[in-house]
């Protein structure tokens, strides 16, 4: 009965072998195509090329870290959980081993007690603005979602070095002489003499506007900003921005800057440095926004609060109305860490096109002059004082450096406070 089984037919043997020989062929051919690729890695890859891609690598280790749990987005974004205490800002020197603040900062009140009625847009709340929460995921407590960043990412900026940094020194309003490359702006703005800011906050009607070249952005935000224009100007930024470089689409998404250089070596991106630090496990910053508006259609805005915290002196940022995102600790800015001299509300967008103006588009793409559901607005507008009070800006001005391709008209009613129409569609028959 056990003769079978010892010697068995030649047919099954064959085909034994037959079996055992083939994963050694795939294994051998496996090798010696990944030992040929080994060798040939000099013949295809430059030296340089290389070297680009192991930085590359390197800093993507850095700055992905490692999730317990990675949920998809429909747009094919990768949202990793990331416990609290392991994301990119703890890689600070000041900051290693530490824990987020526990304790919530003292929200701004309005000394007149009065709320906005939401009319008009929508404002859209912290749980229904992004498209990743679509699937129904979320992170658990004590991690935040952290939107991944690929090597794609990086290969489309023009160096490792540059990746979520704003490469520039003309990014607050100021006109150039002789060209119109470069970025251009549409802002309502508040500063004096012996004025002093802790904060700002205004909802902001989200639009998806066309980029016209890969290098351009469009973006809607508020600016809290300290320091002279040299060298050592302090900025902390927040809204949303369409920028087919940092994320590979012409998606709106919700984003937020900083520096404490004038775009230097300081600062970055969402949390593609370490610095700002997330406390919230529900929203993802640099992660697309959705539902957007449409030309006379549904209007959505999303409300974004900066301030100060008094007691700690850190800048937080608050979503809606109290979901509070996380903060940028006092200690990495200068001129921040007492006050900010300025603040600013509006649009900015980057002409790289020499010739002709770019038809990259701000806000809805439409003029100020159309109104509601056609151009984009900010309303609510607000300040925060020395008090930690929440008041309108009493002296609200308006700019636009190239009017013809990008305007902006400021208004004041009971419904939004004070607020503005701003935007445009670049390229024109007044702006060739
Ligand atoms: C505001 O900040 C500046 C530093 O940028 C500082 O010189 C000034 O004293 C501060 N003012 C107040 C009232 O804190």
């Amino acid at each position: 009965m056990s003769k079978i089984s010892h010697s068995p037919p030649r047919g099954r043997w064959r085909c034994g072998l037959t079996a055992l020989i083939i994963p050694i062929i795939f294994v051998y051919f496996l090798l010696a195509s990944w030992s040929a690729s080994g060798r040939d890695t000099n013949k295809f890859w430059p030296g340089e090329e290389l070297e680009k891609l192991k930085m590359i690598r390197t800093h993507l280790r850095k700055i992905n870290k490692p999730p317990i749990k990675t949920i998809k987005s429909p747009d094919g974004d990768l949202i990793d959980c990331v416990i609290t205490h392991q994301q990119p800002a703890f890689d600070h020197p000041q900051l290693k081993g530490q824990r987020p603040l526990l304790e919530a900062p003292p929200s701004p009140v309005r000394p007149s007690g009065r709320r906005y009625e939401k009319r008009g847009g929508v404002g859209v709340s912290h749980e229904d603005f992004q498209l990743w929460k679509r699937s129904g995921e979320s992170c658990p407590k004590g991690t935040v979602p952290i939107r991944r960043t690929t090597e794609k990412d990086i290969l489309r900026a023009s160096s490792t070095r540059s990746f979520g940094r704003k490469m520039t020194s003309k990014h607050i309003v100021r006109r150039s002489e002789s060209s119109t490359t470069g970025h251009q702006h549409a802002v309502g703005y508040v500063t004096g003499r012996e004025q002093y800011f802790y904060g700002a906050k205004a909802s902001i009607n989200v639009w998806a506007p066309r980029v016209a070249n890969p290098d351009e952005f469009s973006l809607s935000q508020i600016w809290v900003i300290s320091g002279s224009f040299g060298d050592d100007l302090n900025t902390i930024e927040a809204g949303w921005q369409v920028s087919p470089e940092l994320y590979g689409d012409n998606s709106p998404r919700f984003f937020t800057y900083w520096t404490s250089d004038a775009y230097q070596a300081t600062g970055c991106y969402n949390l593609l440095c370490s610095g700002f630090i997330q406390t919230n496990n529900d929203i993802a910053i640099g992660a697309a926004i959705s539902p957007t508006s449409s030309y006379e259609g549904g209007q959505f805005d999303i409300s974004l609060l900066v301030w100060m915290d008094p007691k700690h002196g850190n800048w937080w940022l608050e979503f809606g109305d109290g979901a509070l995102v996380g903060y940028w600790p006092s200690f990495l800015f200068t001129h921040l860490q007492s006050n900010a001299s300025m603040v600013q509300f509006g649009g900015e967008i980057v002409n790289s096109s020499p010739d002709t103006h770019t038809a990259t588009q701000m806000g809805s793409g439409h003029f100020a002059d159309e109104g509601f559901a056609k151009a984009s607005y900010f309303r609510n507008l607000e300040i925060v004082d020395f008090d930690n009070s929440l008041v309108p800006p009493s002296n609200l001005q308006v700019l636009a450096d190239y009017p013809d391709c990008y305007d902006i008209q400021s208004g004041y009613n009971s419904v939004w406070g004070n607020y503005f129409y701003y935007g445009g569609p670049g390229r024109n028959e007044k702006c060739p």
